[in-house]
């Protein structure tokens, strides 16, 4: 979505909601009847409208019909991790900032789905605070869950990594957080919207853009890859909304692709709610794809491709035309119209005010001591350790008080957010964050920009580090928007400029013996490599949120045990020399997420180191080890988990399966499950496998059981490992 949104907000806002059906008393027509069924008062409402009125409602910024008394209404809402800027939400005025959670890719990281569920809870109910008082829509584009395919994607970050299972957990839980709400589900609280179908993860790399990019998927990799996310959204989340991609996959454009849309979403998953088009994405069709050559062509792909609500303003410019000449018919149009009203009565615009759930939500919801520790919890769960030499973290606060905090992030406040954000109520740099826990920190920059260009400002550095007061050194690097964004993928995986220079240089001059803490803040992965050679510590951070630097400050002195793992596999920097980004297959070689690569990470995909040790052993043996392919029952593996260390902490235990099949991939996820133990505690977790877990995909997109040998693994250590044999 690429247009500037501040221009448009003066022009969308009135300063208070707009109700329907307020000039009729409530039975006047059947459509404000809310004492009839959604689709009789939907086929009253289409019945009452001309084909002009039908026409302009094809588009995310909806004119208002008078005669009806539907005012206007903005389709386009932002709220990936926090109510975000967007021509359908406005900020400022007296209301209050939404509260800006963590960047997406932070919260696969936590592994928590009650956290992830507890976060769209609180979205929703800021949004609809906001949009109670005029200054928000109900219909929201989040969440983004395709899969971070390539290291290089630029909007990698606004997802949940690079696992189909983790990200279709994601999914669901954030949809159901987004929707539901009521006591009653008569009502959908908001409308979320699972994004970008299908295939897309790509921006514009080498002048190649998302706009015109043709993703050849094969059946393989739809099914075991590309589907799944989606597909929880549907089935699992009930969502209201898929919006269609920018690009093509194979050789039609998302939004005019009946096969993905009709057949796939709505004809296997039962989908049905409506899809809307990337901004744009409808002129794509013709204009970037050339897949059409005229406008009614294009109009009559996008309808019956599917695509029912253009963002943008194709369908509204030309979908007149294409009916008067034909190349679409009154049963186009209605059907698209028939989603979009059903899904506008479902969010209760057409009932009396009094009678929804969520209209008496004012800003006293908004930004509340509830939502600000969340967004803090969950900045806390997103934080990796990966790597604490000679446990050289915690540190102490009574003997590292003197800081030399440095680097480009060391005062990092908007950089936190990441991409598609909102104003915030406040943000906590780790400068800010470590001098609330009573430390003397020293900043230098070094390099004022994450780019860093030029070692101008290191002797700055060098010379605080040289200090022999200081007692430990913090750097935070790492990269922003300007490395990582919508419509700018990497060129490279590694720091950028001279970004390892500076931390060399650190090494070189800081007093020996001097904890080295480097603080990686990015959204795709960075080839770490040089920093293990040199820090002491390592810690990623994602882009943590409003509070992010109070976790950081409390991750690196133990008042937080880190819990985070990774969401996506580091590759070493040559890694991209070696993978064409164009090509979507899963198995090109070096193959691609842990599932496929066969190289040596620098940190694995799931890595992530604790203060604590946790130790697991099976509760009962698993007793279950022959089976046939037309296995049908659950297998269960029951895991005592404790907490063999010291200290306090939370841990991720995952599941993963293993098969001889025949290009089978050489790991799974299929559980994870996360659990706070105090030292010496002990908790029961019980892992279900599913007949599903045993199933392997084909070339032809095939799924089913087939003979041969499986490996269950149950947390890290190779301790917990089991073997079953499948015969036909
Ligand atoms: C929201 O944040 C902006 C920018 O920091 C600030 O100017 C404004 O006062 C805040 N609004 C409220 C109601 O606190
Ligand atoms: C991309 O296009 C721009 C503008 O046409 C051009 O300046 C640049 O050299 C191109 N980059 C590559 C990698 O082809
Ligand atoms: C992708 O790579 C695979 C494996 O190397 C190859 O068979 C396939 O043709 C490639 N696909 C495209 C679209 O280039
Ligand atoms: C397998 O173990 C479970 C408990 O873990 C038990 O309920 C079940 O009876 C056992 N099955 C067999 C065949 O021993
Ligand atoms: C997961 O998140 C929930 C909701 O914030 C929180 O209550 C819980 O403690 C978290 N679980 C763990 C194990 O940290």
């Amino acid at each position: 979505m690429e247009m500037k949104f501040t221009v448009l907000l003066v022009f969308l806002f009135a300063s208070s909601v707009a109700d329907y059906c307020e000039k009729a008393p409530f039975n006047t027509y059947k459509y404000c009847d809310y004492t009839q069924s959604i689709p009789e008062r939907v086929n009253d409402l289409l019945s009452r409208m001309t084909i002009l009125d039908k026409i302009p409602q094809l588009i995310t910024s909806a004119p208002a019909i008078p005669s009806l008394d539907i005012p206007a209404y903005q389709w386009w809402s932002e709220g990936l991790h926090g109510v975000a800027g967007s021509p359908g939400v406005h900020f400022g005025g007296n209301f209050p900032n939404a509260t800006s959670f963590p960047q997406v890719i932070g919260l696969g990281a936590t592994f928590n789905m009650s956290l992830v569920l507890a976060m769209a809870q609180v979205i929703s109910t800021e949004a609809r605070a906001f949009a109670n008082g005029g200054q928000a829509g109900l219909t929201y584009f989040a969440p983004n869950i395709n899969i971070f395919r390539d290291p290089r994607w630029g909007r990698g970050q606004e997802t949940p990594g690079e696992d189909p299972y983790l990200s279709s957990q994601y999914a669901a839980n954030f949809v159901k957080g987004m929707q539901e709400g009521a006591d009653d589900t008569r009502y959908l609280k908001t409308i979320a919207t699972c994004k970008h179908y299908a295939a897309y993860d790509l921006e514009n790399y080498l002048n190649l853009s998302r706009h015109t990019f043709n993703a050849i998927v094969s059946d393989q990799d739809f099914e075991e890859t590309y589907f799944p996310a989606f597909r929880s959204c549907v089935e699992e989340g009930k969502v209201g909304s898929i919006m269609c991609s920018y690009n093509a996959v194979n050789g039609v454009p998302s939004c005019a692709n009946d096969f993905i849309n009709n057949e796939v979403a709505r004809g296997k998953w039962g989908f049905e709610g409506y899809v809307v088009s990337d901004c744009g994405a409808i002129s794509d069709i013709i204009n970037s794809h050339k897949y059409t050559s005229n406008t009614d062509d294009t109009v009559a792909a996008g309808l019956r491709g599917g695509c029912d609500l253009n963002c943008g303003h194709f369908y509204s410019d030309h979908a007149q035309a294409a009916y008067d000449n034909g190349a679409i018919t009154d049963d186009d149009i209605d059907r698209a119209m028939t989603r979009l009203f059903t899904y506008r009565m479902r969010l209760g615009m057409f009932d009396p005010p009094s009678m929804q759930p969520f209209r008496d939500y004012t800003n006293d919801k908004v930004d509340t001591k509830q939502h600000e520790a969340l967004a803090l919890d969950a900045s806390r769960e997103s934080i990796v350790l990966l790597q604490n030499n000679k446990d050289i973290l915690p540190l102490s606060l009574t003997t590292h008080r003197k800081i030399a905090l440095v680097g480009p992030h060391g005062q990092a406040q908007g950089a936190m957010q990441g991409n598609y954000k909102g104003t915030a109520p406040y943000l906590i740099s780790p400068m800010q964050g470590l001098q609330d826990l009573g430390l003397s920190v020293t900043f230098a920059a070094g390099c004022t920009q994450v780019a860093c260009p030029t070692i101008a400002g290191f002797s700055e550095v060098t010379k605080l580090v040289e200090e022999h007061s200081i007692e430990a050194i913090i750097a935070v690097i790492g990269l922003d928007e300007s490395q990582e964004s919508e419509g700018h993928d990497r060129t490279s995986l590694t720091l950028p400029g001279q970004q390892v220079q500076l931390l060399e240089d650190i090494k070189k001059k800081a007093v020996p013996g001097i904890p080295f803490i480097v603080v990686v803040m990015s959204g795709g992965p960075v080839d770490l490599s040089g920093v293990k050679d040199i820090a002491d510590a390592i810690l990623w951070a994602g882009y943590p949120g409003q509070s992010g630097g109070q976790a950081i400050a409390e991750v690196i002195y133990g008042k937080v045990n880190p819990s985070g793992r990774l969401p996506v596999t580091f590759y070493p920097a040559s890694y991209i020399n070696e993978i064409p980004y164009t090509n979507m297959s899963m198995r090109v070689p070096p193959g691609r997420s842990y599932k496929f690569y066969t190289g040596t990470p620098v940190f694995p995909f799931g890595f992530g180191l604790s203060y604590t040790t946790f130790e697991m052993k099976w509760k009962n043996p698993p007793n279950v080890t022959h089976l046939k392919t037309t296995h049908d029952v659950d297998v269960n593996y029951e895991v005592v988990v404790t907490n063999a260390g010291k200290r306090s902490g939370s841990v991720s235990v995952l599941a993963y399966i293993t098969s001889t099949v025949p290009g089978a991939p050489m790991k799974e996820l299929f559980g994870f499950q996360k659990i706070y133990l105090k030292p010496e505690q002990s908790m029961t977790l019980s892992f279900v496998a599913e007949p599903k877990v045993f199933t392997t995909v084909d070339k032809h997109g095939e799924r089913k059981i087939r003979p041969g040998t499986y490996k269950i693994t149950i947390g890290d250590t190779s301790d917990l490992k089991h073997t079953v044999f499948i015969r036909e």
